[in-house]
């Protein structure tokens, strides 16, 4: 081969690769600019503001001027009639489909009207609305309903609004649950406006000024959704997390403050009711440990006209699983939502075997009282009902019937089962020590009416025989 020929070749395929290069980069530069054109931006936020809004304005209307997008999705919220196979904003009478809670609940307010949660421009009218609240009711009950809570808070301190009666405030709080609640108006950065919140992670040596936008992302949310109570006489609003998150350590925590909510009306056992653990349970479960937050599922992206932003109607992702749920997992929506229904059934399974022998242990400590058993001999099953119940209540009272942390929701229910069954065995022991060896008669209580009358009857103070004969 002459050295001429070598040469020509050589350039040849230099040229090759030339060509074989530009048309790679103008072909990165289309996939580029393809990219750009679906993946659409996310929505600026143009700051300062042209119009600014007030530090404590707590009208989400007014709001609606700078952000319509946000303020538009916020509105769906009014939309009350969604149903999901356990969730949705329909508002579902509890009592009605569940009848064992006027009895597991005998004595307090929770027998008279229990619904299930709707969206949060509902929070005022359906306070305002419920049979659970009356003159006795604290201030503290307005804290998580209310954009007037924050702007009040900033006049008066929280120690200062709690001790009040709730009526004090009828006038004055009037805005539901909106903006205000989760943004710095100046900033619009996510922030956490409930002192009770503060307080508990506080405690817990949490930096407050440093908190990861992602966490964030769920800690606003877990100013509201998660237990507490009212402490003392000035009915402080507190966390129940300075042991830890667990129910046992929220068990060990009340005893230890020798804390109960009420004296059952059946039983008299000392019990405490769960408010709605959503932020502890979720804590315990597959998402959260892949630092996944409460707004990635029920706050996802939405695009509208070519804008990326946040979808504030917040509602269940059932109703939203393309966007929510799908964008991770690529599982088809009817897997989807199945898996997530196959969770729910098998909760609310084991959940009504607990509410069954919980019920029935309530009855029995009543029956063994009528048979002549003293307080001193029913200390221990009182005791075992009020953890058995405060188990119960921290998976029935949390919401997405066991979604958020299905493992931990059935190894709960289980120690509640299990804990119930000991409370009849001795109750059984301590009956035949009375002389009653035959069943009890345990009273109909398959309507929630039937339920109430025999709830009011041992409130009343004239309770049915339950002795067999
Ligand atoms: C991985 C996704 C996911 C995360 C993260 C998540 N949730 Fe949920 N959530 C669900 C699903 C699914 C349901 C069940 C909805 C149903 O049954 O219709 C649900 C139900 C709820 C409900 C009841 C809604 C209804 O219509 O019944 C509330 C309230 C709730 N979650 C609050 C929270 C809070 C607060 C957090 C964070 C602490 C959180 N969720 C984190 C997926 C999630
Ligand atoms: C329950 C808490 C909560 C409430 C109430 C709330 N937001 Fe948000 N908002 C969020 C979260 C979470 C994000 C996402 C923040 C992020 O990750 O950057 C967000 C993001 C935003 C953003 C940034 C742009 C976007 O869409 O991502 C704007 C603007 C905004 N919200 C406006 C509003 C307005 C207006 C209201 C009242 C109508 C409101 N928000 C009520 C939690 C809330
Ligand atoms: C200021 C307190 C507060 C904050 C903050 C808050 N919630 Fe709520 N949430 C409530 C109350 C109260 C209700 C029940 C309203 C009613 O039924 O009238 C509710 C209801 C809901 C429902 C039921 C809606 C339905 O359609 O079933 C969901 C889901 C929910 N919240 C999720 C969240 C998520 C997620 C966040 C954080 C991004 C959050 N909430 C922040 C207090 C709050
Ligand atoms: C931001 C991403 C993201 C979103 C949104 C999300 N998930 Fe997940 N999900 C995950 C990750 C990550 C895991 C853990 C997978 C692993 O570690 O193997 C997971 C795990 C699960 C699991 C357990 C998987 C298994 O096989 O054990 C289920 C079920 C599940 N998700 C359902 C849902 C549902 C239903 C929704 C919507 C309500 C949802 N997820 C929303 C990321 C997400």
């Amino acid at each position: 081969m002459s050295e001429a020929k070598g040469r020509q070749e050589n350039s040849l395929m230099w040229i090759g690769w030339a060509v074989f290069f530009v048309l790679l980069i103008i072909t990165f530069a289309l996939g580029l600019l393809v990219s750009s054109i679906v993946t659409r931006r996310k929505e600026a936020i143009p700051l300062p503001l042209p119009r600014p809004i007030a530090r404590w304005e707590s009208d989400s209307r007014k709001w609606a001027d700078a952000f319509p997008r946000e303020y538009d999705r916020y509105r769906m919220m009014m939309e009350s009639s969604t149903k999901t196979k356990y969730g949705g904003a329909f508002p579902r009478d509890y009592l009605e489909e569940t009848p064992a809670n006027v009895i597991l609940f005998a004595g307090y307010a929770f027998a008279k009207d229990y619904l299930q949660a709707r969206g949060h421009v509902y929070a005022i009218h359906d306070v305002t609305h419920t049979k659970r609240v009356n003159e006795k009711t604290p201030a503290t009950c307005w804290t998580c309903k209310s954009t007037d809570v924050p702007r009040i808070l900033a006049e008066m301190s929280p120690a200062e609004f709690y001790k009040q009666p709730f009526s004090a405030f009828k006038d004055q709080i009037t805005h539901p649950i909106g903006c205000l609640d989760c943004h710095d108006p100046t900033t619009m950065r996510l922030t956490i406006t409930r002192p009770a919140l503060r307080e508990a992670l506080q405690r817990q040596g949490r930096d407050l000024e440093n908190i990861p936008h992602q966490e964030m992302r769920t800690l606003v949310c877990a100013q509201c959704h998660v237990e507490y109570y009212f402490k003392g006489e000035g009915k402080y609003l507190t966390f129940p997390w300075d042991k830890g998150f667990r129910i046992e350590e929220i068990e060990s925590y009340y005893d230890e403050a020798e804390f109960s909510d009420w004296t059952h009306a059946i039983s008299q056992a000392p019990m405490v009711k769960l408010q709605h653990p959503d932020y502890e349970v979720y804590l315990t479960g597959i998402h959260a440990y892949r630092n996944i937050a409460c707004a990635d599922c029920h706050m996802p992206y939405r695009s509208e006209g070519g804008v990326k932003f946040t979808d504030h109607y917040i509602q269940s992702p059932l109703l939203n699983i393309a966007n929510s749920c799908a964008v991770c997992h690529r599982w088809s929506e009817e897997e989807i939502r199945q898996r997530v229904e196959s969770i729910q059934d098998k909760t609310k399974e084991v959940r009504q075997r607990v509410e069954e022998t919980l019920c029935k242990a309530h009855f029995e400590v009543a029956a063994a009282r009528q048979a002549g058993a003293t307080d001193d001999e029913l200390q221990n099953p009182r005791q075992l009902i009020r953890k058995a119940q405060l188990r119960w209540d921290f998976v029935a009272a949390n919401n997405g019937m066991g979604f958020h942390s299905p493992g931990e929701c059935l190894r709960i229910l289980a120690a509640a089962l299990d804990l119930a069954s000991q409370a009849r065995t001795e109750l059984a022991r301590i009956l035949a020590t009375h002389g009653v060896i035959k069943p009890i008669i345990y009273p109909d209580i398959s309507t929630k009416t039937a339920a109430q009358q025999v709830e009011q009857s041992f409130v009343n103070g004239n309770p049915p025989n339950l002795l067999p004969k």
